[in-house]
């Protein structure tokens, strides 16, 4: 394929069809982060008090912008808000988390999306990897 943004083309197709399969009631995103709370006490800890039916619309429209951050490699008011709220001033979200965060993600998708292969999980690696780096980049700087 000669598109400039293959991957993140790629991804977007497999997080699309990832968001409309549902595996016995379950959705994609509830799944995550039945994944993600089963990886460590200290995850499911920090989502004690938070209201999950809204947690998961942000994490699906937080998913939409770092994609857009990928292409665009810019910061919108969007991503720096969100990157404060991980950082040491607000979540103190640690940065080993994040691949747990994505593995997570990854796990998930390739459950919920049937067209899953190695290429998928790549796309869905590459085209985060910008949004994430930029997060963890920020955990001290805001
Ligand atoms: C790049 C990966 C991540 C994205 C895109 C993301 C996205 C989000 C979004 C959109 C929110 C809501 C922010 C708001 O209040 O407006 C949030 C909150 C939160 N995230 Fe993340 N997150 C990521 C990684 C992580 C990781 C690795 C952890 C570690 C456990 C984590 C823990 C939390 C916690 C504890 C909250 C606050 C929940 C509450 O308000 O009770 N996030 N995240």
């Amino acid at each position: 394929m000669a598109s400039e943004k293959y991957y993140v083309a790629l991804f977007a197709e497999s997080y699309e069809r990832a968001l409309q399969f549902t595996d016995e009631n379950k959705k994609f995103l509830d799944r995550f982060y039945e994944i993600f709370f089963s990886k460590s006490p200290t995850i499911a800890q920090l989502f004690k008090d938070t209201k999950m039916g809204a947690q998961k619309t942000m994490l699906q429209d937080s998913i939409l912008y770092m994609r857009d951050f990928c292409i665009s490699q810019r910061p919108n008011e969007y991503m720096r808000r969100i990157a404060k709220v991980h950082s040491k001033s607000d979540k103190d979200i640690p940065a080993e988390l994040y691949d747990v965060w994505l593995d997570s993600l990854i796990e998930a998708a390739r459950e919920y999306d049937s067209e899953f292969t190695e290429e998928t999980e790549r796309a869905w690696r590459i085209a985060l990897a910008p949004g994430i780096n930029y997060m963890k980049h920020m955990y001290d700087k805001c």
